[in-house]
């Protein structure tokens, strides 16, 4: 799994922890992934670490506690997708031919893992990619199947794309392909290894399915997943509380008329005041939301204090921010981690930090 990507359309949210430690529906993104894996039956688990490599090991231990057996590898400058991969090559177990599963730390999916795994079998391909259908593939690199789910290509992006089909960061490597990644630099293996792959003619199979699937990658997607999450509409049995309308962690205070819904986390210690609105939010731990505030599809992070009567609506606010009474935030503005936005500082927002 890979876990050391620097998150930077995320930022300032992973100026403090990597994005697969940030909280989605109440645990990291990564406890939600290894919980699919565990589900699927995968026993053992590598983490391809770089990027405040620290923190998994101190959150998840040896793995035990989570129903795997866990091991850690961190790079020490960072690798690229590929070159990840290629590091981890000699803590791998099985034979040449045996399947690996590689899933990038950022992906929710409903992919079913041992389907994948066993179209990848049956073809006796190097490779297989899961591929997802997205409604506008422009802003995407796409990857063209033929009539027997080989790939063709893998394509940047283009005005143009002749297929929906992207790459869905899921992938089974034959063992032995790994080793034949390049050691000791960055490699990606989407621009690198799988065109290599092709131009070698080695088989490249495709897996495309329509189940649920989100790239976490950006404050807008992180807000939806988080949502999907605590209503259910993307299953984890790794979601810390029954599915809902809201999920509120043990230790949080919410005022009897405060308003919470859409999907929204309250986080442990956080604190929302009378007559206040959390609509599809995520709070972290600790965040405060004070009396008549409202705050939509935004994410708030640690103890951040949202003043009275402050209106957020599509916003990232950093850890220990405070926003005092009198501001409207929307639509993408990012408020860095400690700032202090005094009374009535900023009545709109757009795209600004
Ligand atoms: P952005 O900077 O916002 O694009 O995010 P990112 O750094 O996570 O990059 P991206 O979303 O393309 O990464 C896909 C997956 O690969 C994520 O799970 C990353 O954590 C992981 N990843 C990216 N680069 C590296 C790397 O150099 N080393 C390791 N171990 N993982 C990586």
């Amino acid at each position: 799994m890979l876990v050391g990507g620097q998150g930077t359309r995320l930022r300032p949210l992973t100026m403090s922890a990597p994005k697969p430690m940030l909280p989605v529906a109440g645990v990291p993104v990564t406890a939600h992934m290894l919980a699919r894996a565990r589900d699927a039956g995968i026993e053992r688990v590598v983490l391809a670490t770089s990027y405040r490599a620290e923190v998994f090991e101190e959150y998840f231990g040896d793995g035990s506690a989570h129903g795997l057996e866990l091991e850690y590898v961190t790079e020490t400058e960072p690798l690229g997708t590929g070159g990840a991969i290629r590091n981890v090559a000699g803590r791998l177990r099985g034979g040449p031919d045996d399947p690996v599963v590689i899933f990038n730390g950022d992906i929710l999916s409903g992919l079913d893992i041992q389907a994948l795994i066993r179209r990848h079998t049956a073809a006796d391909a190097a490779v297989t990619l899961h591929l997802t259908e997205v409604p506008d593939p422009r802003a995407f690199g796409v990857v063209p199947v033929d009539a027997d789910g080989r790939v063709t290509e893998f394509l940047e992006k283009t005005p143009d794309p002749p297929t929906n089909l992207i790459n869905a960061g899921c992938y089974v490597f034959r063992r032995s392909v790994i080793d034949t990644i390049a050691v000791g630099r960055p490699v990606s293996v989407e621009r690198e290894t799988f065109p290599a792959l092709l131009a070698a003619s080695t088989p490249v199979m495709g897996y495309p399915d329509s189940t649920y699937w989100l790239d976490l990658g950006t404050p807008a997607a992180f807000v939806q997943g988080s949502r999907d999450l605590v209503t259910g509409r993307m299953v984890s049995s790794a979601l810390p509380g029954p599915v809902g309308d809201c999920l509120v962690l043990a230790g949080a205070a919410v005022a009897a008329d405060a308003k919470i819904g859409g999907g929204a986390t309250v986080g442990a210690r956080a604190r929302v005041g009378a007559g206040a609105a959390v609509d599809g939010a995520v709070l972290f731990d600790g965040a405060v939301v004070e009396a008549g505030a409202t705050v939509r599809d935004s994410v708030i992070g640690r103890d951040a204090v949202i003043g009275p009567g402050v209106l957020l609506d599509g916003v990232v606010v950093g850890d220990g921010a405070v926003i005092e009474r009198g501001n409207e935030l929307r639509a993408g503005a990012r408020v860095f981690p400690g700032a202090v936005l005094t009374a009535g500082a900023v009545r709109f927002s757009s795209d600004r930090t």
